[in-house]
């Protein structure tokens, strides 16, 4: 269980988007002590929040066994891949409302004569992302588009700086780049995101974020050993000499789109 990616969760005949937003505790199956953690492994139990993306008709566990209890669904392999029991609902669900605002991201768009959308580059590090990336945004600007680029070097010194390189950390990363992404597709740009992006379950909650044909998705499809040969920053040579762990294509896993 990594929090922020989307499995689906079924309670009874309802099968919705869900995430973990947020994982308060693990529990100890023997002694039912709590520990700290951000992730949860095979077998492992925990007590979190869940955020599903439409409402749901559930009850406490306590009070129904089988509307409150849910099986979570990996969305790529649809297996099932987790169980779980509900306590009681959120406020903040219901609480929070959606502020219609008069100027809309067609006018916006509009506004600049443009199509807003957003150009999805991934793949490994040292394949070239970021410099195909800047040379596209050269020619949409000497078009008179108004564009932006968020690379994943870049967002990492702001707004994701507390963030590492574990799969966790790699999907809160994507998660705020694509929610980041959208505000400026609302805002009638062009943007082009530059990140290694490494998983699939990711790559497609971006791609759901946008309306149909806003999102496009770049492959960069560079051999590991040429990305290495290029090492522009040296860091397929430390990665090599075990300096640095969790590298991609090294010791952390890339999945390549299947239709960029
Ligand atoms: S992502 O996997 O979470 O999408 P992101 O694109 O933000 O990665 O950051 C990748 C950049 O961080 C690489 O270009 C590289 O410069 C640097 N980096 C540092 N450590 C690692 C690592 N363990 N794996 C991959 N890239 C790393």
């Amino acid at each position: 269980m990594l929090p922020h990616r989307q499995y689906l969760i079924k309670v009874e005949t309802q099968t919705v988007p869900a995430q973990v937003t947020q994982l308060k505790h693990k529990v100890d199956v023997n002694t039912l002590d709590s520990f700290a953690a951000r992730t949860l492994q095979l077998n492992e139990v925990g007590y979190c929040n869940l955020s599903t993306s439409e409402p749901i008709v559930f009850d406490s566990y306590a009070d129904n066994r089988d509307t409150g209890a849910f099986v979570i669904i990996d969305r790529v392999t649809n297996g099932t891949v987790g169980a779980g029991m509900i306590e009681f609902g959120l406020r903040r669900a219901t609480n929070v409302h959606w502020q219609a605002l008069d100027v809309n991201k067609e006018a916006r768009a509009g506004l600049k004569h443009q199509k807003p959308c957003v150009l999805w580059f991934t793949g490994l590090s040292g394949s070239g992302k970021s410099t195909i990336a800047n040379l596209v945004e050269k020619r949409l600007f000497a078009q008179g588009r108004h564009t932006y680029i968020l690379d994943g070097d870049n967002v990492r010194h702001g707004l994701n700086q507390d963030l590492g390189f574990t799969d966790a950390d790699r999907v809160e990363n994507i998660c705020r780049v694509a929610e980041a992404s959208k505000l400026f597709v609302n805002s009638g740009v062009i943007v082009l995101v530059s990140f290694i992006s490494p998983f699939r379950s990711e790559r497609r909650m971006a791609r759901e974020l946008m309306q149909d044909g806003e999102f496009i998705e770049i492959y960069v499809d560079t051999p590991l050993e040429v990305c290495r040969a290029r090492d522009p920053k040296g860091l397929y040579a430390r990665a090599d000499a075990g300096q640095i762990k969790n590298f991609t294509g090294i010791d952390s896993p890339y999945e390549a789109p299947e239709a960029p």
